[in-house]
């Protein structure tokens, strides 16, 4: 079971999982929220060992039948309202799907798994950022898996509360559990109110580029399929009850990554005369000057200054380390942004939701 399988992470997550165990069943869990999108999942729809289901992991009864009908084993949990700027304008969502929604996931596994004896061998994975840590100033030694809770946003919150709870179902009932802690993800699928595609979808739409107080905070960038690579390493080779931290060995000030963008955007408009005809409202980058569009907006209450995984411990226990640079996995992105122009413009327009409702009329 994969939830928040229609989510940027859960999608990437589940392609690369099909591809590399095409005979495991996945079942996607997803409540098709407004993060969620069906068509992130297009690629393993005609898989003969994928299945979809819309339901909320807060419906604990249909979480467990699911577990029995399935017989599932594994829960790859990634299902979460996961955006910082939406909690804080709005925390209600995530304290009951990123906490009440896990909790209601754990009593499913175990009562399916453990109380009714179905699974002796099973595994509760729970996806976890490295938020929950709190900020870093510049000198200071990057989180490891030691460093104490101490969540700053209600987001943050939120997920340290699940983390806690995975934590305790693990000493308290003996649910086999694992958690990964993991630094800010991008690629394909990755929903354009976030930074990097919401940088890439601007400079496409010649909008301005939004830079958050001065620009200098910094995040570690992990591309998504080696978060999805992570997973399958804790999942494989983890041990239980134990947390791992998942970088990108990565770290960006937004400022700098807003202009690098910019740069890769003008440079791919300067080599292919064809994006200027199929873009041809971005006349920033056409005209080799996507930069003029960024624009220093109101800051971000409490915005974390820093955040830098050691990934000292996946590295050592599980021989981690993610294959993308920063550079390859921009490239990529920028790429894909490029050539799935109804992709983004359906999330964009709002349009995504009015087809995912047909689905289910
Ligand atoms: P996302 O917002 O893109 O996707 C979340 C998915 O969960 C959506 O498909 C949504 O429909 C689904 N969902 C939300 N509430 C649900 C509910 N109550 N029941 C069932 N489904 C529900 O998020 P993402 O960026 O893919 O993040 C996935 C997970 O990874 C989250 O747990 C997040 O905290 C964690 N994480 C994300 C990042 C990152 O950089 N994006 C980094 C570290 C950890
Ligand atoms: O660190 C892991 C976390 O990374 C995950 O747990 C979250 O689910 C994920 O959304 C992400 O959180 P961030 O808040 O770091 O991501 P976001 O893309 O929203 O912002 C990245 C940085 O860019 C952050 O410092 C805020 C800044 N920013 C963001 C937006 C949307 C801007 O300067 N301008 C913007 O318009």
């Amino acid at each position: 079971m994969v939830t928040g399988g229609a989510g940027f992470i859960g999608a990437n997550f589940v392609h690369y999982w099909m591809e590399q165990h095409p005979n495991d069943l996945v079942l996607v869990v997803d409540a098709l929220t407004y993060a969620g999108n069906l068509a992130n999942l297009d690629p393993v729809q005609q898989h003969p060992n994928f299945l979809f289901v819309q339901a909320n992991i807060c419906d604990t009864s249909k979480m467990e039948q699911l577990l029995r009908e399935h017989q599932l084993d594994t829960i790859v949990h990634l299902a979460a309202e996961s955006h910082v700027d939406r909690s804080i304008t709005g925390p209600d969502a995530f304290l009951e799907t990123n906490i009440i929604g896990t909790h209601s996931l754990l009593k499913a596994a175990r009562q399916v798994w453990i109380t009714e004896g179905r699974c002796a061998q099973h595994r509760f994975h729970h996806v976890s950022t490295d938020e929950v840590y709190g900020t870093l100033e510049p000198d200071d030694p990057a989180f490891t898996e030691n460093t104490p809770y101490a969540p700053n946003s209600p987001y943050a919150a939120s997920k340290a509360a699940s983390d806690h709870l995975v934590r305790a179902y693990h000493h308290t009932y003996g649910l086999q559990v694992t958690t990964s802690n993991c630094s800010n993800n991008y690629g394909p699928y990755h929903f354009p109110e976030k930074l990097i595609p919401l940088i890439i979808t601007n400079i496409l739409a010649d909008q301005p580029l939004p830079v958050y107080g001065d620009g200098k905070q910094v995040r570690d960038w992990l591309y998504v399929t080696d978060h999805a690579r992570g997973i399958e390493k804790v999942l494989l080779q983890g041990q239980v009850g134990e947390n791992y931290n998942i970088g990108g060995h990565n770290e960006w000030q937004n400022i700098d990554i807003v202009q690098y963008i910019c740069r890769e955007m003008d440079s791919a408009f300067a080599a292919d005369p064809t994006l200027q005809e199929r873009y041809s409202q971005a006349a920033s980058a056409i005209a080799g000057e996507s930069a003029r569009l960024i624009t220093y907006a109101k800051d971000r209450p409490g915005h974390d200054r820093r955040y830098a995984i050691d990934a000292h411990k996946s590295g050592q226990e599980l021989g981690y380390r993610p294959l993308e640079s920063f550079e390859t996995g921009i490239r990529k992105t920028l790429h894909w942004y490029l050539q799935h122009p109804q992709w983004w413009q359906s999330v964009m327009d709002g349009s995504y939701r009015e087809w995912i409702a047909k689905q289910y009329a």
